[in-house]
C-alpha cells in the first residue's frame, strides 16, 4: 500500500517571484501524488502533520525575509522533526562569486542547522525595477553588496530549469525515503 506524503512549500516573497517558484514546486509535487500544500508563511498557524518541508525566501537587504525569521523562530522544533529543504532567490547569485557569497552571508547558517536542512538552493530571482517602491529602490541601492549596481540587474532572472533540477531532485529523495 502507498501511502501519500504530505509536504508543506512555504514562502516568504515581497513582490511575488518566490510564490511563482514555490507554485511550480508545489505542482511538481502534485504530480507525482504527493499531497501539497503551498503557502505563504505569514498564513501559517500550524505545520503540524506534514511529512516533509520545502522553505524559501526572497533576499532583501543581505538576509531572507523578516517574515521567515519569525516562522523559523515559531516553529523550529516542529520543523525539526521531518526532513527539510531550503531556497533561497536572489540577484547576486548573477555575480561571479555569487553563489559562495550568498551561501556565506545571506543564510543563517545555525537556524538551518538547528532545523536540520538536508539542502540549501540558491536561485537567481526576479527584479524589475519599475514594479519596486522608492524606498525599496533606496534599501536596494543602499544595501546591494554586489559589485554591479543593482540598477544594472533588473530582469526576471528566473532559471527554470535549474528549479526544476532541484525540485525534482529532492522529490526523488522524497520518495525513496521512509517517512
Ligand atoms: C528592496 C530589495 C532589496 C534586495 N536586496 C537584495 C540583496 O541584498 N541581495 C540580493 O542578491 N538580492 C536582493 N534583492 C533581489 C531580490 O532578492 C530578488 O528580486 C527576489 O527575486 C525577490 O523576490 P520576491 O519577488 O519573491 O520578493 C533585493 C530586492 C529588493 C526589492
Amino acid at each position: 500500500m502507498t501511502v501519500t506524503k504530505k509536504i508543506l512549500i512555504a514562502y516568504a516573497t515581497v513582490h511575488g517571484s518566490t510564490a511563482e517558484i514555490a507554485e511550480f514546486m508545489g505542482q511538481m509535487f502534485g504530480e507525482n501524488h504527493f499531497d501539497v500544500t503551498v503557502a505563504n508563511v505569514e498564513t501559517l498557524e500550524s505545520v503540524a502533520g506534514y511529512d516533509a518541508y520545502i522553505l524559501g525566501s526572497a533576499i532583501h537587504a543581505g538576509m531572507w525575509l523578516t517574515p521567515m525569521s519569525r516562522f523559523l523562530d515559531r516553529f523550529e522544533g516542529e520543523l525539526a522533526k521531518q526532513p527539510l529543504y531550503f531556497f533561497i532567490t536572489c540577484i547576486r547569485i548573477l555575480e561571479p562569486d555569487g553563489y559562495q557569497h550568498a551561501l556565506e552571508n545571506y543564510v543563517h547558517r545555525d537556524t538551518l542547522e538547528k532545523i536540520g536542512a538536508r539542502d540549501i538552493a540558491i536561485f537567481a530571482g526576479k527584479l524589475r525595477l519599475d514594479a519596486i517602491d522608492l524606498r525599496d529602490r533606496w534599501t536596494l541601492s543602499l544595501r546591494y553588496d554586489g559589485s554591479q549596481a543593482p540598477g544594472m540587474l533588473n530582469d526576471d532572472y528566473r532559471d527554470w530549469n535549474a528549479i526544476r533540477n532541484w525540485t525534482a531532485r529532492v522529490r526523488s529523495e522524497l520518495e525513496k525515503s521512509v517517512l
